[in-house]
């Protein structure tokens, strides 16, 4: 099996670590290990300080799956895996789908949620929105789905959009799914990064008996070092394969990681609070900023959920060259829609920065001079 390159992934590991500003980054800023101590109760802070560091349970640890079933409503106690969440969508796909199998999977999206899903030797169908606003349409998904369609993936709150789904639209999308006898896999990564007056969606594992959903700590929580993902679903023999499939790759999950986790938690609200505040007021900068420059950026559909918008270019070269210069001139990274394999041209960007009006002063005089 040869996997293609992951060329989000790839253009990150080029710039993120030399280049002076991200612009682009779907996470909010990591918070300290202090701040995270900060928060816990004796008990938690027992957990920590006593913390050996052998090999951990498969499925996570007990303390750790009790914190993550009271997020969502089903009664999923035994229905839970940890793991990163790379590694949840490479098994998750592994286990569901052979060769020659259906997928529908919303466009553009994180490369990964197509390419296993490819590499295993399936055909894809790409589930894409109205490109004025971001909405995506079920009619059209329903017009997808084959004899042979397994799995649909979506991912709400949307990633790079920002689209998001009424309640009404994401039961219809469980509609589809249920008449066709095809699983749901929900990417949450950005799950109740609620940044407009958007209703927030349940899980979709809270609403099918056949939905997986995926969440983690790296977006919602801004702790992407944790590097800690989990799925949970109703169907306990497919978490049992996930498990099993899970010995070959990490085997159990960071030790430190899971006690930050159930912190986490514990005390979402620490967490969740703070970006969603700080996103909230970068979009309003860069509504400002857009203003001022439409020439170059003639619309921006700021996203209902989650932590970034697809913003369109209007520049005469491509977004990769867009990008490519800025970061060459002003240290400034941006994602463009190549990174995405997205026709048009879009840049991504990301409201979960700090210093995001430094970087919007120094990418005013840099387009002001060109
Ligand atoms: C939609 C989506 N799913 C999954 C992931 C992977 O999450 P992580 O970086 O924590 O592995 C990302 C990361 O950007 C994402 O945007």
């Amino acid at each position: 099996m040869i996997l293609s390159d992951f060329k989000l992934e790839r253009y990150f590991n080029k710039h993120e670590f030399t280049a002076k500003y991200l612009l682009s980054s779907s996470d909010c800023d990591g918070f300290s290990m202090n701040y995270i101590l900060e928060q816990a109760t004796a008990d938690e802070l027992s957990l920590w300080e006593n913390l050996h560091l052998g090999y951990t349970e498969s499925a996570g640890h007990p303390l750790l799956l009790e914190a993550i079933s009271r997020h969502y409503k089903t009664n999923v106690s035994k229905k839970m895996v940890v793991a990163t969440p790379g590694e949840l969508n490479y098994i998750t796909m592994n286990v569901l789908l052979k060769k020659d199998d259906h997928a529908v999977v919303v466009s553009p999206s994180y490369q990964s949620l197509y390419e296993v899903i490819k590499t295993i030797g399936c055909d894809i169908s790409y589930w894409k929105p109205n490109d004025n606003n971001w909405t995506f349409n079920s009619a059209d998904l329903r017009q997808l789905i084959t004899s042979k369609t397994k799995v649909i993936v979506i991912n709400f709150p949307h990633n790079p959009t920002g689209s998001y789904l009424s309640k009404s639209e994401l039961e219809e999308i469980i509609t589809i799914a249920r008449e066709n006898n095809c699983y749901l896999f929900s990417d949450e990564m950005y799950h109740k990064l609620m940044v407009s007056d958007a209703e927030e969606l349940p899980a979709v594992c809270d609403l099918y008996e056949k939905g997986i959903s995926l969440w983690g700590t790296s977006k919602s929580f801004g702790l992407a070092g944790l590097r800690t993902g989990w799925i949970a679903a109703q169907d306990e023999k497919l978490i049992e394969k996930i498990i099993a499939f899970k010995d070959y790759l990490s085997i159990c999950n960071s030790a430190p990681a899971e006690i930050l986790t159930i912190i986490a938690l514990n005390h979402i609200d620490a967490f969740l609070k703070p970006n969603i505040e700080k996103i909230k007021k970068n979009i309003l900068l860069f509504k400002e900023f857009q203003e001022k420059h439409k020439n170059l950026f003639p619309n921006f559909i700021p996203p209902k959920a989650g932590s970034t918008s697809f913003v369109p270019l209007n520049d005469e070269g491509s977004a990769l060259e867009f990008s490519d210069q800025l970061v060459e001139n002003t240290g400034i990274m941006t994602v463009p829609s190549e990174m995405f394999e997205y026709s048009g041209n879009y840049l991504r960007i990301g409201f979960g920065r700090e210093n995001f009006q430094e970087i919007l002063n120094v990418l005013d005089t840099y387009l002001t001079k060109k």
